[in-house]
C-alpha cells in the first residue's frame, strides 16, 4: 500500500509531512499501563470480532497479555474470529527455542486464549532465505488488508526501536532481515544466559508497515523508557529516533507509566 507517507519519504521531503500529536496517556503504574492496554484490546474486539492486529513481543506487553488470558478464562471475551500478525521474530534460533517470539507468543498469550492456529503469524525464524521469508510476510500483511490497531513496545534506551527497526531504518520500510544493533543486544540479553546467546539478526515488519496500520498504541513502562519517550514525542522527528516515525500517523495512541514519562518536558 502507497501511503502518503511513503510517497513523501520516497521524494526526500520529510520537513513537509503534516505532523500529528499523538494521545499520550500517562498512568501511575506499570499496572495501570497492563489495564488500559487490554482493556483497549477487549473494546477493540468487542467492536470489531474480525479485528486483524499487529502484536509485540518484550517484556512490556506480558501483564497485558496475562489480563487477556484471565478475561478469557472467566469467559468475557472471544478471539476466535481475530487475526494477529506478530511485528517481529529472530532469525534462526528456532520456534522451539524458548525465547523464540513464537514459543513466547504461545506460552505468555496464545495458549490462554482461542485465537485458532491459522490466524495467527508470525515470521518464521527457521527459514533458509530471509529475504524470500519477509517477501512472504509482506505479502501476508497485505493479503490480511488494512491492519484495525498495531500494538507497539519501545527499544531499550536512546535506540527508540520499534519491532526491531533501529536507528537509521527508512520510515518507508517494509519487511526485512536486520542485524539487531549493540544496545538492542545488550537490552535482549536478559532474556538469554548470556549475551553471547542473543540472536544477532531478525526479521520485522518495517515502519513503512507499521504506520498503515489505522491506530497505533504504543506501551511503556519504567524508567529505562524515559529518555526513548522523551526522544520520540519531543526529539527531532528523524531515522536517528525510529518510532519518533509515529507523529506522522494521525491516529496513535501512547499508554505509558510515570517512570516513563518523568524526562518529558511538556507533561500531558
Ligand atoms: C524487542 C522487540 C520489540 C520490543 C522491545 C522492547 O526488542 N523486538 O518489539 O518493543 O523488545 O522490549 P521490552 O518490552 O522487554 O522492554
Amino acid at each position: 500500500m502507497q501511503t502518503e507517507f511513503n510517497q513523501y519519504e520516497q521524494q526526500g521531503q520529510h520537513e513537509q509531512l503534516q505532523v500529528y500529536n499523538p494521545e499520550v496517556i500517562v498512568l501511575p503504574t506499570p499496572e495501570d499501563v497492563d489495564q488500559l492496554g487490554a482493556t483497549h484490546f477487549i473494546q477493540q474486539v468487542e467492536k470489531k470480532a474480525d479485528s486483524t492486529l499487529i502484536l509485540p513481543t518484550g517484556s512490556t506487553p506480558i501483564g497485558m497479555y496475562r489480563l487477556l488470558g484471565e478475561t478469557y478464562q472467566q469467559g468475557r471475551l472471544d478471539l476466535s474470529r481475530v487475526t494477529t500478525l506478530n511485528l517481529d521474530e529472530y532469525y534462526r534460533l528456532g520456534k522451539s527455542h524458548p525465547q523464540s517470539y513464537d514459543a513466547f507468543m504461545r506460552s505468555e498469550f496464545f495458549n490462554q486464549v482461542n485465537i485458532p492456529e491459522e490466524q495467527r503469524h508470525i515470521p518464521n525464524s527457521e527459514a533458509l532465505d530471509p529475504d524470500e521469508e519477509a517477501e512472504g510476510y509482506e505479502q501476508l500483511l497485505r493479503q490480511a488488508g488494512q491492519i484495525d490497531v498495531a500494538y507497539l513496545g519501545l527499544g531499550p534506551g536512546l535506540t527508540c526501536h520499534i519491532a526491531f527497526n533501529g536507528p537509521g531504518t527508512p520510515f518507508n520500510s517494509r519487511v526485512h532481515k536486520v542485524d539487531l544493533d549493540e544496545e538492542t543486544i545488550r537490552a535482549n540479553a536478559k532474556f538469554f544466559d548470556s549475551v553471547d546467546d542473543v540472536p544477532r539478526s531478525a526479521i520485522t515488519q518495517g515502519i513503512g508497515n507499521i504506520l498503515e496500520a489505522k491506530h497505533i498504541v504504543l506501551l511503556a513502562k519504567g524508567e529505562g523508557k524515559a529518555v526513548g519517550i522523551q526522544r520520540t514525542l519531543e526529539g527531532p522527528i528523524s531515522e536517528d529516533a525510529p518510532a519518533s516515525a509515529l507523529r506522522l500517523h494521525p491516529n496513535v495512541t501512547f499508554i505509558i507509566d510515570a517512570a516513563a514519562a518523568s524526562l518529558l518536558q511538556n507533561q500531558p
